[in-house]
């Protein structure tokens, strides 16, 4: 009989610990990805490729930005492809490549194809491609989201005339 209780305890002893561990695992790596933000934007521990590719994404975006309010230009096919890339990136936390983060990521893609052709409010058309990042931050990467929104263009003239 001994034997038997310890044969059924065992593995559910090492199911609650898997349990405990996976869910400790997730809260750190939500604070890992808010953290290195914060901290250094070039971080020396091995960036993930989603990373480095959100990272060049947000360089380009303030580049289109700039683009925008001196009315020289718009979002660019370059661009767009540049955020397909999100669907096959490798990200720090494998878990986050869920059906909902690609949903996001579609939603994205179809924002930036609205504004590529996009002749009439710019400004505005860019706005909404910035609110899609947060909503999928949000969700998933809270840390960076105060400078991601620094990237949103005053709403007023600018993209018209
Ligand atoms: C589909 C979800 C999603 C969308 C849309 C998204 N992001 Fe991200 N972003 C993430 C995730 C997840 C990470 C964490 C990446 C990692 O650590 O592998 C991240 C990380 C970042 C980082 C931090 C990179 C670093 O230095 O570690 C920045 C900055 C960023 N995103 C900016 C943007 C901008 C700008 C946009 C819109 C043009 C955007 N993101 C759209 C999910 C998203």
């Amino acid at each position: 009989m001994k034997d038997m209780n310890t044969k059924i305890l065992i593995p559910i002893f090492i199911g609650i610990f898997s349990l405990l561990l996976f869910s400790c695992n997730n809260e750190e790596e939500k604070a890992t990805c808010s953290a290195d933000v914060k901290v250094s934007p070039i971080n020396p521990n091995g960036d993930s490729e989603l990373a480095l590719l959100m990272r060049k994404m947000y360089d380009d975006a303030d580049s289109i930005k700039k683009l925008i309010t001196n009315n020289e230009g718009n979002i660019t096919e370059e661009y767009i492809k540049e955020l397909e890339r999100i669907h096959t990136a490798i990200p720090t936390d494998k878990k986050v490549k869920t059906p909902e983060f690609e949903a996001y990521t579609k939603l994205m893609v179809e924002e930036a194809n609205a504004l590529f052709s996009n002749e009439t409010n710019k400004a505005e058309g860019f706005n909404s491609l910035v609110n899609r990042c947060v909503e999928c931050h949000q969700r998933f990467c809270p840390g960076p989201i105060d400078k991601i929104k620094k990237l949103s263009l005053p709403n007023s003239s600018e993209g018209g005339a």
